[in-house]
């Protein structure tokens, strides 16, 4: 796992850590992960009625702030790793009893969700755009967002040839199955990027 994952168990109460989580609780990967969560969140400029899915959510931080902007919307966030859902979940108890955030342990791949429904899906850091497995999975995402809906690819990665090639490889698979694509590239330190690509429905 990246860099952000032992973050939000940090994030909580830096103070009040063990010694031996103190010893790797690093500021700065705090501060990263919060920022690419919040980038992230404010770079879709989530509406308070948004119908939402996150793939992949990990510990459930960007799930957080999607929710706090949701009234009548909703969040279902799925990861294919059980320790991570139970993370998401616990990380939302709030947001669940609201009824604003709904918590699937199961990979993108075996969901089912309703055709037209969403306005928007987003990953962060999830490799799922540039293997050859992408194809029927980003049709798949294509069919359940809305005819004006939104996809969002976000990555925190090194500046490096191989983060561009990434970038383009994903706006291509994008292009290549109906959407129209920006891309959008933040600095994040002295080495790091903060990216994500754009899709809406091509008409
Ligand atoms: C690198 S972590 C990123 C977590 C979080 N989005 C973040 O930015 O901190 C990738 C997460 O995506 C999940 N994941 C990867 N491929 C997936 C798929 N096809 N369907 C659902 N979850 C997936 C993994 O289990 C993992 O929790």
């Amino acid at each position: 796992m990246n860099l952000g994952d032992q973050v939000v168990l940090t994030a909580r109460r830096p103070d009040g850590l063990r010694d031996r989580q103190a010893a790797s609780y690093r500021p700065t990967q705090w501060h990263s992960a919060t920022r690419r969560q919040r980038w992230a969140v404010e770079t879709m400029a989530v509406a308070p009625g948004d119908l939402v899915l996150e793939i992949g959510s990990g510990r459930g931080v960007a799930v957080s702030l999607v929710a706090e902007r949701l009234t009548t919307g909703k969040i279902v966030a799925i990861d294919r790793s059980a320790t991570m859902a139970r993370l998401t979940s616990e990380h939302n108890e709030r947001h669940i009893r609201a009824g604003r955030v709904e918590v699937l342990c199961t990979g993108f791949e075996s969901a089912e969700f309703p055709a037209d429904h969403l306005t928007k899906i987003f990953t962060v850091n999830v490799n799922l755009f540039w293997l050859d497995a992408a194809t029927q999975q980003i049709d798949r995402m294509r069919s359940a967002l809305k005819p004006d809906g939104e996809l969002f690819v976000f990555g925190e990665r090194p500046r490096s040839a191989s983060t561009m090639a990434n970038l383009a490889a994903t706006e291509r698979a994008l292009q290549a199955h109906g959407f129209d694509t920006v891309r959008k590239i933040v600095p994040h330190g002295r080495e790091r990027l903060l990216t994500c690509v754009i899709g809406t429905v091509a008409h």
